[in-house]
């Protein structure tokens, strides 16, 4: 519903909101909500252990909820996922620190275009009316994979437990750098289950994606309260571009997704790792499985951090729904481009479009 306009640097939204004691947002803010989430379901919930499991009864049964959690909601709760809960805590930590720095600091990260591999800042987006505003979070990203960008000068961070050496001191980009590569091996996981599932040939997937060079991006929003929740959007309804998306968040909610042509509040247990199809993985099961949309709403008492992770095929592999799919549904409902390609084109024009700018007219 909305298309991104170039990026602009602002005064971080959690400084405006902490200094100036608002009571209500500025109109640059201003954006007009769809009609409330209902109350919350309960998503699928996969055990991701029983994924790996030698007992290949209890392998099938994973692979086979994956496959319809994946076709009927697109989102799904993993838990026993094998991360430990003190990396999951370190990488808040990490988030937190880097949101932290002062603003000059965090300033030579600013965005100045949408493709720079680190970014921070505000967004701004404009509507189909043609309304520009400017989403309630701070955000940092980083592509995190095939290269480990990471900010130059990291912060260094106090952690208690989990390996992190007898003074407790970490730095930021080794927290980082363990958190994208376990969750990339989990992503991996998935889409083997999603083949598995499909009856495609074992090694298929990782061709025709070419899983090794997985293109995966690191972001984590910040939302601080907000004094006029219905009158700000954290994020705007969109769907994600890669495979698979990780979301952990703060304990504090505001996820929502649609379900049924309805907005649906989802919330996950605590060391759970919400996950989502992304638009690549509705294109290569030929419209099997839903890369459904989502927003982040904002609230008035607490302020809310997600951690997203954003997995993806090769930036090279040429996407497209997969052949022996195409070949049984007699058509292919995607049309195919470099993975690259599409992620640049909603980068620019229509990112909160998500697969639209794919499917065939
Ligand atoms: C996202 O969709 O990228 C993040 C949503 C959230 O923060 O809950
Ligand atoms: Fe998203």
């Amino acid at each position: 519903m909305a298309s991104v306009q170039p990026f602009e640097y602002d005064t971080a939204i959690k400084v405006l909101a902490d200094s100036s004691n608002l009571k209500a947002v500025p109109s640059k803010f201003n954006f007009i909500n769809e009609p409330s989430a209902l109350s919350s379901d309960s998503l699928p919930i996969i055990d991701f252990s029983a994924l790996i499991a030698d007992d290949p009864d209890r392998r099938c049964g994973a692979i086979r909820d994956i496959g319809k959690a994946c076709q009927e909601w697109g989102f799904f709760i993993l838990v026993n996922h094998g991360i430990p809960e003190a990396l999951m805590n370190a990488t808040f930590t990490a988030t937190k620190e880097f949101f932290k720095l002062p603003e000059n600091e965090k300033k030579q990260y600013e965005a100045k275009s949408a493709s720079d591999p680190i970014k921070c800042g505000n967004f701004n987006v404009t509507n189909t009316s043609n309304q520009t505003f400017t989403l309630w979070r701070d955000y940092l990203k980083l592509y995190a994979h095939p290269e480990f960008h990471c900010p130059l000068k990291p912060p260094v961070l106090r952690i208690t437990g989990y390996k992190y050496g007898q003074n407790g001191l970490k730095i930021f980009r080794e927290v980082l750098l363990e958190y994208t590569e376990r969750t990339r091996g989990l992503a991996r996981k998935l889409v083997e289950a999603i083949s598995d599932n499909l009856e495609l040939e074992k090694n298929y997937v990782d061709e025709v994606l070419k899983m090794d060079s997985s293109f995966q991006l690191f972001a984590t929003n910040l939302y601080p309260p907000c004094p006029q929740p219905d009158q700000a959007i954290g994020i705007p309804p969109h769907t994600d571009p890669g495979l698979f998306t990780f979301l952990i968040h703060n304990g504090v909610a505001g996820l929502q997704i649609e379900h049924d042509g309805h907005w649906f509040n989802v919330d996950s247990p605590q060391n759970s790792i919400l996950v989502n199809a992304a638009d690549q993985l509705e294109i290569f099961t030929n419209g099997r499985c839903k890369s459904v949309k989502h927003r982040a709403v904002v609230n008035k008492e607490r302020e809310r951090i997600s951690i997203v992770v954003a997995n993806g095929p090769s930036k090279e592999a040429i996407v497209g729904p997969a052949a022996p799919l195409v070949e049984k549904d007699g058509r292919a409902l995607y049309s195919s481009m470099k993975y690259i390609e599409y992620v640049e084109a909603q980068l620019v024009k229509s990112r909160v479009n998500g697969k639209q700018i794919l499917e065939q007219m």
